[in-house]
């Protein structure tokens, strides 16, 4: 199936990341401009060489949990209603873990700076101009616990169903307008972020990381955890210019864990 995604211009935050990366990775070998965005500029660089062939890439430094900086970041993409941003991939790090109880005030304010604050504001600056061209995807990587709240993940949990709320909302504004908005659900895919649950959920209950693992697997109909790749291909195809039909949903990438209907 070609994704008609050739020439378009697609910006993937947390492109270092391991969602992150394997979605930029796939929108660039559909034939998309990748802009990576991120805040570690020696881990975009050495992505940008790798990703250097004729679709080109290019960087977008930008810290998501710094106001100053996603201002910045704003002012290189241009001015609201001048961008060329076909595709916005939000994407980032995911909060500590722990129970909601353990939270106090101010960090719940910094976490969801971080996580939807700035989502919030990246989205609100490329949708304009998305509008006026009558084409545009807004894809929010969010996480399987909005749907099944998952233990131990208590400010995930609770922060990103605000995005989802956000994303619901907006595509019923922008829909006429040819511009999709949808939220990609993972729910356990082997990334760095997984590794560091597993290995706080060891420490947390006294039990060897491997046998954790194991439980946690043994909790997913496939059997097993995903590859980023099985989920990137998931966002290459929300994004792309066959779902023009798809907007205001939730997709799950989770091997079937969430067991609500
Ligand atoms: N993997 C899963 O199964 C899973 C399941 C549910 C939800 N999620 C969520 O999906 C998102 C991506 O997950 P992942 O597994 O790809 O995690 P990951 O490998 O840890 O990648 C996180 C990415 O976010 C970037 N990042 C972190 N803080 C940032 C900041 N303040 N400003 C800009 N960039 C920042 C990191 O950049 P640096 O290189 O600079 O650190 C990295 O590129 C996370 O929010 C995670 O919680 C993942």
């Amino acid at each position: 199936m070609d994704l008609g995604l050739n020439g378009k211009k697609a910006l993937v935050m947390g492109a270092t990341g391991g969602l992150g990366g394997a979605v930029a990775r796939q929108l660039h070998a559909e034939g998309a401009h990748v802009i990576l965005g991120g805040r570690n500029v020696d881990r975009l660089q050495q992505l940008a060489k790798e990703l250097s062939d004729e679709n080109g890439s290019s960087i977008l430094l930008a810290d998501l949990a710094d106001r100053e900086s996603i201002e910045n970041a704003l002012g290189v993409l241009g001015p609201a209603g001048e961008t060329d941003v076909d595709i916005f991939v939000a994407n980032g790090g995911g909060p500590r873990p722990g129970s909601v109880l353990e939270v106090e005030g101010h960090e719940w304010s910094r976490s969801f700076e971080e996580m939807i604050g700035s989502v919030f504001a990246l989205t609100r600056h490329v949708v304009p101009a998305m509008r006026t061209r009558a084409w545009g995807r807004i894809l929010n990587i969010v996480s399987s616990g909005v749907q099944q709240p998952v233990v131990g993940l208590g400010m995930s949990n609770a922060l990103r169903s605000a995005l989802i709320g956000y994303a619901k909302t907006l595509a019923a504004e922008v829909a006429g307008d040819g511009v999709t908005v949808n939220s990609v659900l993972p729910g356990r895919i082997a990334t760095d972020r997984l590794r560091q649950i597993d290995a706080a959920n060891a420490r947390r209950l006294g039990r060897a990381l491997e046998d954790i693992v194991n439980s946690s697997k043994a909790t997913i109909p496939i059997g097993r955890y995903g590859e980023r790749e099985e989920f990137a291909n998931m966002v290459a195809f929300l994004v792309s210019e066959r779902a023009s039909y798809v907007t205001g949903t939730q997709i799950r990438v989770d091997g079937g864990l969430i067991r609500s209907v």
